[in-house]
């Protein structure tokens, strides 16, 4: 277990668009474990794969409802909208505003491959998505109405 370095704004990296995980072995594991390590040293809401220099569609989010790891996660249903405030560890330094769905169903997989439905609304879904849209080589900046310096 180990904590990565990462990745932040500029780095091509987080601009492209993930490949699916299509295997649940040993060494997804070991990154699961950390990006977990990472995402609690950091004291991030959540991390993606591209923020520690990979391209596979996977990510842990960290909340009040607890720790999760997505493996090919699909948002399948939303529902309302939130707006607020948003930062990432990925862009150190600033958070913005942004407009989110208030409420997801997602589809994905854990790490053995199983898969799962989960429902998520507030900030638990605004992680959720901010996440997944790391893997399309999206940033909250792109969608912000406001950015400040922290
Ligand atoms: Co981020």
């Amino acid at each position: 277990m180990a904590i990565r370095n990462v990745v932040q704004v500029g780095d091509d990296v987080l601009r492209q668009k993930c490949k699916p995980v299509e295997v649940f072995d040993e060494k997804l594991h070991l990154l699961l474990e950390d990006m977990k390590d990472t995402v609690k040293q950091e004291q991030g809401a959540g991390l993606a794969a591209p923020q520690v220099g990979l391209l596979h569609r996977l990510a842990v989010v960290d909340v009040e409802e607890g720790y999760f790891e997505f493996i090919n996660p699909v948002i399948i249903q939303q529902k309302g909208e939130q707006t607020g405030w948003e930062g990432c560890l990925s862009v150190k330094g600033k958070s913005g505003i942004v407009s989110r769905p208030m409420k997801v169903t997602l589809s994905y997989q854990d790490r053995f491959g199983e898969k799962h439905i989960l429902k998520a609304k507030g900030f638990f879904a605004r992680a959720i998505c901010h996440e997944l849209d790391h893997l399309d080589g999206v940033l909250y900046i792109d969608k912000a109405s406001h950015i400040e310096k922290n």
